[in-house]
C-alpha cells in the first residue's frame, strides 16, 4: 500500500483510509481513581512512594478525562481525528484482578466507544497500559507466570463487552517499559531492583500477549484484529568496531528480540539466555510455553520517538550492579548491565525528555519490520514529543517545535509507505497534557494544553496543524 508520493518540497498525499489519531492510557487521563468500584494499581501505590514521582503527584486527578469524556471526544472530533488510541483500566474491570467483572468499570469504556463511534472515530484499544491491579502485584506481578493467565481472563472481559466495535485491539503497551522500567531499574512501578525479576517479566508478558490475543478472538469474534503494541529501540553502534557492534547486537536482543522472537518468529534469540545467565537461569520457560506465545497477529503496534547510540563498555563489566546512565537517552533505555553496554552522548535537537530528535530511525524501524514480516500491517500508535508549553498572553499555545517533530516524523511515515511498507494509521502521542509516569505532569506532550488548576483544554498550534492533517490527509511541505 503505497500512494504516498511527496517529493522535498512538494506536499505529500496519504492513502485513503489511513488512520489519523491521538493516544491516551488509562492511568494518564483518567483520573477518578475511587469511583464506581474501581480497585488501587501498581500505580496507585507507586506514585505515593516518596520519591518515585517527580513533585509527588500522582494520576488521582489525570486530566479528569473520566468526568469530561463527553467533552473530550467532542474535542477529538474538532481535531478531526479518524481514530483514538485508549487503554482500558484493568483495576476499574477487575478491581482484584480476578473475578467477575465491575459492570461500572466496564459501563465506562462501552460508552466511550458509543461516543467514539457516533462521530465516526474508530475506537484502538489497549487492554493493558501499565495499571497492574495492586493484588496481582502483591502476587508477584510480572515476575509471576500466573499474571499470564489472570490478564487472559481480563480481556475476555473487556472482548465480551466491547465486542466488534473495536477497530483495533492491542494486548500490551510497551512490555519492554513494564518489564525493565518496572522491574529492573525500578523507574517505573512496582518500582522492584531485580534483573531476574524482568527477565521472568518478559517471559510472563510475552504469555499474556499470547493467551490474551486467544481470549479477546474467543469472545469478539476471529476477525478481530488484534496487535501487540512494542517500543522498539533503534539501536545505532557508535563505531564499526566489532565490540561495539557486537554490543549493539546483545542490546537488541535483550530489548527487542526477547519479543520479536518469540512473537513472530517462535524463540527467544541465541544468544540471549547466555548473555544474561548470570541474572537468572531463564527456568520460568517451560515447555510448550512458545506455542502459547505465537498466536496469529494482525498488526504490529509500533511506538517511536528517539534513537540510541550504544558501545562496548570500556575496561571491566562490572561486578553485576545496575550501571548510572551514561547519557540522557539511556533514562529510556534497561539497565545497561543487562546488556553490557554503554550509550554515548550525540549532538543534536532534544525534547523536554532529553530524547534526541531524528526521525530518520522511524523509516529505518517500519522498513526493518517490513522487510521481516512482508505481511504484518503496521501502525505508528505512539510518536511525539514534550516541549515546556505555556499558554500565552494572547490565549495561544505556540509550540513551533511540536509541529516541526509531527511534520518531519509523519514525513518519515510516508518515506517509509514510499519503501512499500503497509503502515495503516498514525496515533499522535498525546492527545492532550497528561501524567508523564515517573515525570508527573511537569512533561507536556499533547496536542491539547491542559491547565492543572481549572482542566481547561485549550488547543495548542500544533492540534490545529494536526486537524489540517487529519482532515485532508495531506502533509504541507
Ligand atoms: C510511552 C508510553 O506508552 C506512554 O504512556 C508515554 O507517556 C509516552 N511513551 C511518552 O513517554
Amino acid at each position: 500500500m503505497s500512494g504516498a508520493h511527496g517529493e522535498h518540497g512538494s506536499a505529500r498525499r496519504f492513502p485513503p483510509g489511513f488512520l489519523w489519531g491521538a493516544a491516551t492510557a488509562a492511568y494518564q487521563v483518567e483520573g477518578a481513581v475511587h469511583e464506581d468500584g474501581r480497585g488501587g494499581s501498581i500505580w496507585d501505590t507507586f506514585s505515593r512512594t516518596p520519591g518515585a514521582v517527580l513533585h509527588g503527584d500522582t494520576g488521582d486527578v489525570g486530566t479528569d478525562h473520566y468526568h469530561r469524556v463527553v467533552e473530550d471526544v467532542a474535542l477529538m472530533a474538532d481535531l478531526g481525528l479518524s481514530a483514538y488510541r485508549f487503554s482500558v483500566a484493568w483495576p476499574r474491570v477487575q478491581p482484584t484482578g480476578r473475578g467477575p467483572a465491575n459492570p461500572a468499570g466496564l459501563d465506562f469504556y462501552r460508552r466511550l466507544v458509543d461516543l467514539l463511534r457516533d462521530r465516526g472515530i474508530a475506537p484502538l484499544v489497549t487492554l493493558y497500559h501499565w495499571d497492574l491491579p495492586q493484588p496481582l502485584q502483591d502476587a508477584g506481578g510480572w515476575a509471576e507466570r500466573d499474571t499470564a493467565w489472570r490478564f487472559a481472563d481480563y480481556a475476555g472481559l473487556v472482548a465480551d463487552a466491547l465486542g466488534d466495535r473495536v477497530h483495533l485491539w492491542t494486548t500490551l503497551n510497551e512490555p519492554w517499559c513494564s518489564a525493565y522500567l518496572g522491574y529492573a531499574s525500578g523507574e517505573h512501578a512496582p518500582g522492584v531492583q531485580d534483573p531476574a525479576q524482568a527477565l521472568a517479566a518478559v517471559h510472563t508478558l510475552n504469555l499474556a500477549h499470547g493467551l490474551g490475543t486467544r481470549a479477546v478472538r474467543a469472545a469478539a469474534g476471529d476477525d478481530a484484529t488484534v496487535s501487540l503494541t512494542l517500543n522498539l529501540q533503534v539501536n545505532r553502534a557508535a563505531s564499526d568496531r566489532p565490540e561495539d557492534v557486537a554490543a549493539r547486537d546483545r542490546l537488541d536482543r535483550v530489548a527487542n528480540e526477547v519479543f520479536l522472537g518469540p512473537l513472530l518468529d517462535g524463540a527467544y534469540p541465541e544468544g540471549v539466555v547466555a548473555e544474561t545467565a548470570r541474572y537468572s537461569d531463564w527456568s520460568f520457560v517451560r515447555d510448550g510455553d512458545l506455542d502459547l506465545i505465537r498466536t496469529r497477529l494482525d498488526a504490529l503496534g509500533v511506538n517511536y520517538y528517539t534513537t540510541s547510540l550504544v558501545g562496548a563498555v570500556a575496561g571491566d563489566a562490572g561486578d553485576g550492579a545496575l550501571a548510572p546512565s551514561a547519557s540522557p537517552d539511556a533514562a529510556d533505555r534497561p539497565p545497561a548491565d543487562l546488556a553490557d553496554v554503554t550509550w554515548h552522548d550525540r549532538p543534536g535537537p532534544r525534547t523536554a525528555m532529553g530524547w534526541l530528535v531524528e526521525p530518520a530511525g522511524l523509516t529505518d524501524l517500519l522498513l526493518d519490520l517490513h522487510r521481516r514480516y512482508p505481511d504484518l500491517p503496521l501502525y505508528v500508535l505512539e510518536n511525539g514529543a514534550a516541549y515546556p508549553d505555556e499558554v500565552g498572553p494572547d490565549g495561544q499555545v505556540h509550540d513551533p517545535d511540536r509541529v516541526a517533530y509531527l511534520h518531519d516524523h509523519v514525513e518519515a511515515v510516508g518515506r517509509a509507505l514510499d519503501s512499500g511498507a503497509d503502515v495503516r494509521g498514525y496515533t499522535a502521542w498525546t492527545l492532550m497534557d497528561n501524567f508523564e509516569w515517573a515525570f508527573g505532569y511537569e512533561r507536556r506532550f499533547g496536542l491539547v494544553h491542559v491547565d492543572r488548576t481549572t482542566m481547561a483544554r485549550t488547543v495548542k498550534d500544533s492540534g490545529r496543524w494536526y486537524r489540517r492533517l487529519a482532515t485532508t490527509g495531506v502533509l504541507p511541505p
